[in-house]
């Protein structure tokens, strides 16, 4: 079993990765400059710990008790960590949705500078094409001796099935040294057979690669409800999704966009990258026309769903601000991850459109506070408008659908939400108060079997993708 292990950000990535390793007996120490995230780790009760369950249970013991059975305790403490040689690196590397480096190369330079001669790094951290042969190229320390790899995350926070244990791990070093180095370390977690060995540069392409895999066929289908919004776009991407040869993606489907903190940046970073890549081969030419046009696809969807729904408010005869309730704020149904959230950019470009609208909020997986948080300290400025409220249960906001002009539906929830789109309600909700004038944007279709007495009742229902949907 490998010595010590030090890892850098106790976030999502860092947290799971530590966890992992302490599980198969390795001794690990978490760094982190966040006193709360230590403490809370140390406590046994870790701020990212919404996921452990994919690693086996809620109740891990984990801290600095003694009654902890797992060998993993947080420190903030960086000249503790700085006299051990195996050091794997997960903070930040996005700000303000962005691809950022600036942090993670700051990191490794001042690891370089301390760290005893043969050490290890292994950057986990998600990382723009090029990074590491820049950072190598503008180190001023001089000699280091430490090794370097690249070992992006791929596992699956919401499936026990998909961890770093069971599912294939590419790493490439910067030097074939390093790779050795670096697979005798993630060995101890995942199995020989599923570590894929290449390069740095290669290593580098892979993550941001894959999620863009994904996200060019995401923004096609929504470019689809777009351009042929009178057809039923979104029974033909269920249809064509159905080929054999789409088997793997398990089903594509029309959405206000796509989410989460890995697929809609994919193309951000191979973009950041590519910049730099063809200067480096002296090519200006090559540009990457289809990453910055799902780019724009993207923010095309929030901005068509929001004039959609300007056209719908346009036609009823409101006489006091348009009020309207947004579903679904976490990316993905049952699954209370705000990162890059579809609903956000969405509140975000109606607020922008309309600043006396009020607009609230509503996730049935995330607490109310944590949707706040999410709102309120950065760029959506007063987006809660005169009334900030976010309701705590799918039964408070039973009780208040009645008072919204717009009800629009990101992301489902379906268990939470289904039952409030029928009027005759459910036992705990009472009867539901939909009313004529009523505009329902409905992102997959949670409430379609309600839609006939939606019209019976004036309610007007759009369904993304279905004909007329954009008005
Ligand atoms: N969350 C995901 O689903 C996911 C998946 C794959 C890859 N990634 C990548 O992993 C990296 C980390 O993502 P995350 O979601 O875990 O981030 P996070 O924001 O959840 O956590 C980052 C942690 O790093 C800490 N930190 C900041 N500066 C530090 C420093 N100088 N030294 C030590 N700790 C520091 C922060 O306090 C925070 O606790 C990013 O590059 C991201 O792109 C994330």
């Amino acid at each position: 079993v490998t010595d010590t292990i030090v890892y850098h950000g106790l976030g999502y990535v860092g947290l799971t990765g530590a966890i992992h390793f302490a599980k198969s007996g390795v001794n690990v120490i978490g760094y982190d400059i966040d006193q709360s995230v230590v403490d809370a780790v140390n406590a046994g009760k870790p701020k990212a710990g919404e996921f452990l369950g994919y690693l086996g249970g809620t109740n891990l013991q984990i801290g600095d008790k003694p009654r902890n059975r797992l060998p993993f305790r947080a420190t903030t403490d960086f000249t503790e960590v700085c006299a051990h040689r195996i050091h794997i690196i997960a903070v930040p590397t996005e700000k303000d949705g962005e691809p950022w480096m600036l942090l993670v190369r700051h990191v490794v330079w001042t690891l370089l500078d301390v760290l005893p001669i043969g050490s290890l790094i292994i950057i986990e951290s998600t990382l723009t094409p090029g990074t590491i042969d820049q950072l190598m190229k503008e180190y001023t320390g001089g000699t280091h001796g430490c090794l370097i790899a690249h070992a992006p995350r791929r596992d699956w926070f919401a499936d026990p099935e998909k961890n770093l244990a069971t599912i294939p791990r590419v790493v490439g070093g910067f030097t074939p040294g390093a790779t050795e180095a670096a697979v005798k370390v993630l060995e101890d977690v995942t199995p020989a057979e599923l570590i894929l060995q290449t390069d740095h540069r290669t290593a580098e392409l892979v993550k941001p690669l894959e999620n863009a895999l994904f996200h060019l066929p995401i923004m096609l289908a929504h470019e689809m409800a777009l351009i042929y919004p009178g057809h039923d776009v979104r029974e033909a991407v269920r249809l064509a999704s159905t080929h054999w040869r789409f088997a793997s993606f398990g089903g594509l489907y029309l959405g206000m966009g796509s989410g989460g903190r890995c697929v809609p940046l994919g193309p951000k970073y191979l973009v950041a990258g590519a910049e730099v890549a063809s200067v480096e081969a002296a090519l200006h030419d090559p540009k990457p026309y289809l990453l910055t046009s799902a780019l724009d696809t993207e923010q095309e969807i929030t901005r068509w769903t929001a004039l959609a729904i300007d056209r719908a408010v346009g036609t009823t005869e409101v006489d006091r601000a348009t009020r309207v309730a947004i579903l679904g704020i976490a990316y993905r149904p049952g699954f209370a991850d705000l990162g890059f959230s579809p609903a956000l950019r969405l509140a975000q470009q109606l607020r922008n459109a309309h600043a006396h609208w009020m607009i609230d909020l509503h996730d049935a997986t995330a607490t109310p506070a944590a949707v706040q948080a999410a709102v309120i300290p950065d760029r959506f400025g007063n987006l809660t408008g005169e009334n900030p409220d976010v309701f705590a249960t799918p039964a408070e906001l039973a009780v208040k659908l009645g008072i919204y002009d717009v009800v629009v539906v990101v992301t489902p929830h379906w268990a939470a939400y289904e039952d409030l789109g029928c009027d005759a309600g459910r036992v705990e909700y009472g009867t539901l108060p939909w009313r004529p004038g009523q505009i329902i944007f409905d992102a997959r279709g949670i409430w379609s079997g309600y839609a006939e007495r939606f019209a019976q009742l004036g309610v007007t229902y759009h369904q993304v993708g279905t004909p007329g949907w954009l008005g």
